[in-house]
């Protein structure tokens, strides 16, 4: 990397239609910062798409969805990756990156649906439904990973359950994902009773109550969502298919029933598009904040490690997973 960097008030061309100027005071000294020190420790940001346009738009290197982030975590050359997103995301990173820096700003950033189950439950399973395959979804720790056969994102759950080639799979821990699956493949899934705390929350009433009030709205939403919710939206897919959708089809009107920063971070694209923004925050992602991801550069915080034996099984599910 070389030239000069550009300036926190050229980047604001970028969010000034979802960040008003005195909001923005507050960000642009940290931003000039974060973007010398990437500089200086040949770092980069990967970042997720729930997080805030100031760190989406104006200082992440990468984005995406989780499987996206996982695809491209692998081809970094920089020696520090910076993960803005929530902890699932950074032990990704390092299984795929053993030999670098792997930093998450805040360790408080979890995941409900991580938090839902543990190696010994998936080992339970195991011994429950004998022979009977293991997908377990990214939003899980490097543990849970490590027990299971391989993984999936919700970008590529249908095409992995269907690459087993079996009648009868477990899938965790997301019940509603796995629910959704179910529907659209056939197969038999066992599921475990996690749920995404965001995305639990949507309701069938919800979408009636939208397409009466806004005509013609086209509804989008993410499939940890219910099963019921899901019915009735006119399309679902991962936090990057409803990207693709909204830029392949442009619906006059949408709403993107998923994390609120996504609707900001998609609406700056696509200026001509209506989005109707009820939503919901993911507090774990939202611990992730400017002033945190400098601090985390400037002084190499929070290292992500990873018990060597736990991280070469894990490794294996999620590899796995990418050569689908
Ligand atoms: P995506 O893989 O669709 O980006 O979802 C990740 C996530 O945490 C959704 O809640
Ligand atoms: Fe986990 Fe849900 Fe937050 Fe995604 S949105 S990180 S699944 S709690």
């Amino acid at each position: 990397m070389s030239g000069a960097l550009p300036s926190a008030a050229s980047l604001y061309r970028r969010v000034w239609r979802v960040i008003p100027p005195g909001e923005w005071a507050a960000f642009s000294d940290d931003i000039e910062a974060i973007l010398a020190l990437k500089r200086e420790r040949n770092a980069v940001i990967l970042a997720h798409n729930y997080q805030t346009p100031e760190i989406f738009h104006c200082v992440a290197d990468i984005v995406g969805d989780s499987l996206a982030l996982a695809r491209k975590a692998m081809t970094v050359e920089a020696q520090v990756i910076v993960l803005a997103g929530v902890h699932f995301m950074a032990e990704t990173a390092k299984l795929l990156n053993p030999d670098k820096t792997v930093l998450i700003p805040d360790l408080d950033a979890g995941c409900s649906l991580a938090d839902s189950i543990t190696a010994q439950d998936v080992r339970l399973m195991r011994q429950r439904y004998p022979g009977v395959p293991i997908v377990t979804y990214v939003n899980t720790s490097a543990e849970v990973k490590a027990e299971s056969d391989i993984c999936c994102t919700s970008g590529n759950a249908k095409a992995v359950v269907e690459s087993l080639g079996a009648s009868r799979v477990i899938m965790l821990p997301d019940e509603y994902l796995a629910h959704n699956i179910a529907a659209q493949t056939g197969v038999e899934i066992i599921a475990w009773k996690g749920h995404c705390e965001v995305h639990e929350r949507f309701t069938p009433a919800d979408i009636r109550e939208l397409r009466e009030s806004h005509p013609g709205v086209t509804v989008l939403a993410h499939p940890e969502c219910p099963p019921d919710v899901v019915a009735e939206a006119d399309f679902s897919g991962s936090t990057a298919a409803m990207c693709d959708y909204v830029e392949m089809q442009k619906p006059p009107r949408v709403v993107l029933m998923t994390e609120c920063s996504m609707s900001d971070n998609v609406a700056l694209a696509h200026p001509e598009i209506e989005f109707i923004r009820p939503c919901n925050l993911c507090p774990h992602m939202k611990q992730i904040t400017l002033a945190n991801i400098r601090m985390a550069l400037e002084q190499n915080r929070h290292v992500v490690t990873l018990e060597p034996a736990i991280a070469g099984r894990a490794r294996l599910a999620v590899e796995r997973m990418l050569t689908i």
